[in-house]
C-alpha cells in the first residue's frame, strides 16, 4: 500500500499551520471575547461550523476509526450556549461542508477536535464575561479526561487510519477546506 511515513496528525498540523494562525489572529483582532455581543457572534460561527460536520459524528465508518467519536459532538452544547444567551434557533447557513468521503471527513474532524486545544484559552476569556461551563460557555469546557489526553486519543485514531497517499491528500484538503469555511464564517460574523 502507498502510505506515507509521517503520521497523519503531524501532516495535518504542518499543512494547516498558516491557516490556523490567520484564523486565530482574526478572532483575536475582532476582540470577540470583549463583549457578550462579540461572543454571541463567535457562537454563531461555531453553530454554523458544527452544523456542517454534525452528521460525521454518527457515521459508522468514522466511528470505527475514531473510538468515542459520538461523544465528541459539540453542536448540542453550542445550541445550549446560544439559548443561555437568549439567541433563538436559526436555520443552518448554507454550507460547502464535507462530502461522504471518509478521508476528507477526517480532515474536517481534525479541525473541529483540534479547536478544543484553543478552547482552554477562550474559556478563560469567556469567564471574564461571566460565562461558565454551565452557562453560555458549555462548549468550551474541557473533556473529563483533560484536553491533552482527549486530543491524544483522537490523534491515535487518525494515525491508525493507514490512509493511502491519495487519501492523505484528501484529508489535508478536507482540513484546509474546514479552516477556510471557519475563516469565511468569522469574516462574515466578526469582520
Ligand atoms: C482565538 C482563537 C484561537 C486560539 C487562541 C487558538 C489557539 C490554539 C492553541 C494554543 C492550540 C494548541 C497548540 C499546541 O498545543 O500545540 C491550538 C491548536 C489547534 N487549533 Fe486553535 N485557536 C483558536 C481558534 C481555533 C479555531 C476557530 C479552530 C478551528 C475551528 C482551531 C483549530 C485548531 C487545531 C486544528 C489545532 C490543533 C493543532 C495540532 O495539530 O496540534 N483553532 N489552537
Amino acid at each position: 500500500m502507498d502510505v506515507i511515513d509521517t503520521p497523519l496528525s503531524a501532516r495535518l498540523k504542518n499543512e494547516t499551520h498558516a491557516t490556523h494562525d490567520k484564523l486565530d489572529r482574526s478572532i483575536m483582532d475582532a476582540a470577540a471575547f470583549n463583549t457578550l455581543d462579540g461572543y454571541r457572534r463567535f457562537l454563531r460561527v461555531q453553530r454554523a461550523f458544527h452544523g456542517d460536520i454534525d452528521a460525521l459524528y454518527a457515521d459508522p465508518a468514522l466511528q470505527a476509526l475514531l473510538p468515542g467519536l459520538a461523544e465528541r459532538r459539540r453542536l448540542p452544547l453550542i445550541q445550549a450556549d446560544l439559548a443561555d444567551l437568549e439567541e433563538g434557533e436559526r436555520a443552518p447557513a448554507a454550507s460547502a461542508g464535507p462530502t461522504a468521503d471518509p478521508a476528507t471527513a477526517l480532515g474536517w474532524l481534525y479541525v473541529a477536535e483540534g479547536s478544543n486545544l484553543g478552547a482552554a484559552l477562550l474559556r478563560k476569556e469567556a469567564a471574564r464575561l461571566g460565562l461558565s461551563d454551565t452557562h453560555g460557555a458549555r462548549h468550551l469546557a474541557p473533556a473529563e479526561d483533560g484536553p491533552a489526553a482527549h486530543w491524544r486519543q483522537f490523534k491515535e485514531g487518525l494515525d491508525g487510519a493507514l490512509l493511502t497517499d491519495a487519501e492523505t491528500k484528501r484529508a489535508i484538503a478536507g482540513a484546509n477546506a474546514a479552516f477556510a469555511r471557519v475563516q469565511a464564517l468569522v469574516d462574515a460574523e466578526l469582520g
